[in-house]
């Protein structure tokens, strides 16, 4: 791992879960760079749905994953991840969320705690067993704080026989640096 942060991190807890997987989520794909990360370390056969509300996000996720040959395992969703439970009804093995808005677009649009709680919640009830979530959350800003205090509460508040949940963050950086949840299931469990 050349560089330490909360996508690298992500990238680190995520990876051991990829090679037997056959379904993966990208809550947020953005630029692509997580849904080419998931493509790149699955199997051949692993399909990776990959969900964001904004079209430019899903076309630059598109080039990057063609320009990697990648693409073929790739299902790009324009819509909100709040509605996954429209379009996945098979179990997760395992799922990203990073949070905010997308790196050089408009920063006014970004997830929201409402709807981020939402997919969460529904991803949580889909996921294998031994499954994993990760979510990368920003507050060193106004919006990403209250969303990552969302977050945070949320997941204080899980069954702990359910879930193992951590937090991962640089405690020497200043400004409030992003966080890092892993959630990992543990057994059955309904909201
Ligand atoms: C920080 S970026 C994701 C970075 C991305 N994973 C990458 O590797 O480049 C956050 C993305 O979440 C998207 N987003 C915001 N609200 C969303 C929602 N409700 N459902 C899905 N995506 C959402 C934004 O449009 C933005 O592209």
């Amino acid at each position: 791992m050349e560089v330490v942060n909360a996508v690298t991190m992500a990238h680190h807890f995520i990876h051991p879960k990829l090679s037997t997987a056959n379904l993966v989520i990208d809550a947020t794909a953005g630029n692509g760079y997580d849904t080419l990360f998931l493509a790149e370390n699955t199997p051949k056969k692993t399909t990776i749905v990959s969900f964001d509300i904004q079209a430019e996000a899903l076309a630059k996720t598109e080039i990057l994953l063609s320009k990697h040959s990648l693409l073929y395992k790739v299902r790009l969703i324009l819509d909100s991840h709040a509605n996954i439970a429209n379009y996945i009804n098979q179990p997760i093995d395992a799922a990203m969320f990073n949070l905010g808005y997308l790196p050089g677009g408009n920063h006014l649009v970004s997830t929201s705690p409402d709807t981020t709680l939402q997919a969460m919640t529904n991803i949580l009830q889909c996921l294998k067993t031994k499954g994993l979530i990760t979510i990368a959350a920003y507050p060193g800003y106004e919006h990403g704080r209250v969303e990552c205090q969302t977050v945070h509460e949320y997941l204080t508040n899980l069954n702990q026989k359910a879930f193992t949940v951590g937090c991962w963050s640089m405690v020497n950086q200043k400004n409030n640096p992003p966080v890092l949840y892993i959630i990992q299931k543990n057994k059955e469990w309904t909201a």
